[in-house]
């Protein structure tokens, strides 16, 4: 489905972007991944996916850097002289209610969340435009409308991408760009294994799947959406979370 794309995935170390890279380079996808902190974990994931006969190039940066952005997508256009997909999913949490939160906490989960996907939307635009041809995939979450106590920056941070995603899908149409987003829900990563300590299995409960989602499931959606099978969706924020969202008993 993404047979010989150039992709960029920010976030791509660890939890659903890892599994992004992997499903990506799976299909046929040539894939550059952002990651922070985590070295280790992403030349691991570079060299599973070589032994899986794809390509994965791991890059260092920080996603709140736009001048890094820029480079990476320079690094990228000097190889190739094209970018066809670019998936959002660097993130982070850092909760604490409304009485307490820091504007520290506040501003790092916007500066991540938002304002990194926006830094690597604007580092694209240019080519994706000139080219008439290419796909974003951010990552919301259901928080971003079925929120949770303590997560206002979180949930501003999420409901933000919704709004980008809605706004930039309308701008890059007419170039025949598409910008959609997947919300999850509860998926198993380290981002959510402190809320599943916490509440353990009655969490469970609250999902009419009645099970926590994987990473790979998420991809899945992800790389659909990256894919020409999905070329007339545009601006559209799709839930993955086992039925999450739909409330009541
Ligand atoms: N897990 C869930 O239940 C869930 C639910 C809804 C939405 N989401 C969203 O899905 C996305 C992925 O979440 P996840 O659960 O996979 O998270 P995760 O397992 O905690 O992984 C986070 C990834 O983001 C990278 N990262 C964090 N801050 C960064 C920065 N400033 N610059 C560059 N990279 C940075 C990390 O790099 P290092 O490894 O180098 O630290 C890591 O690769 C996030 O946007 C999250 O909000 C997750």
């Amino acid at each position: 489905m993404v047979q010989g794309k150039i992709a960029i995935v920010t976030g791509g170390s660890r939890g659903i972007g890892r599994a992004c890279v992997l499903d990506l380079a799976r299909h046929g996808a040539e894939v550059w991944f952002v990651y922070q902190s985590n070295r280790e974990a992403a030349e691991k994931l570079a060299a599973e996916v070589t032994e899986q006969g794809g390509k994965a190039h791991p890059v260092q940066a920080d996603v709140r850097d736009f001048e890094r952005a820029g480079q990476i997508v320079d690094e990228v256009l000097a190889e190739h002289s094209r970018v066809d997909v670019l998936v959002n999913s660097a993130g982070i949490v850092r909760d604490g209610l409304m009485g307490t939160m820091t504007p520290e906490q506040w501003g790092e989960v916007i500066q991540t969340n938002l304002t990194g996907t926006f830094h690597y939307c604007r580092a694209v635009a240019q080519q994706m435009i000139s080219q008439r041809a290419g796909s974003i995939v951010n990552l919301s979450s259901t928080a971003s409308e079925f929120s949770s106590r303590g997560q206002v920056n979180y949930a501003a941070s999420k409901g933000g991408i919704n709004g980008l995603t809605h706004a930039l899908a309308k701008e890059f149409a007419p170039r025949r760009v598409r910008v959609n987003a997947v919300a999850p829900g509860m998926i198993d990563t380290d981002m959510s294994a402190a809320v599943r300590g916490l509440v353990g299995d009655k969490i469970k409960d609250l999902i009419p799947l009645r099970r926590i989602g994987t990473p790979e499931e998420v991809a899945k959606v992800v790389t659909f959406l990256a894919s020409d099978a999905a070329s007339y969706i545009t601006g559209q924020v799709i839930r993955v979370d086992g039925g999450l969202s739909l409330g009541g008993y």
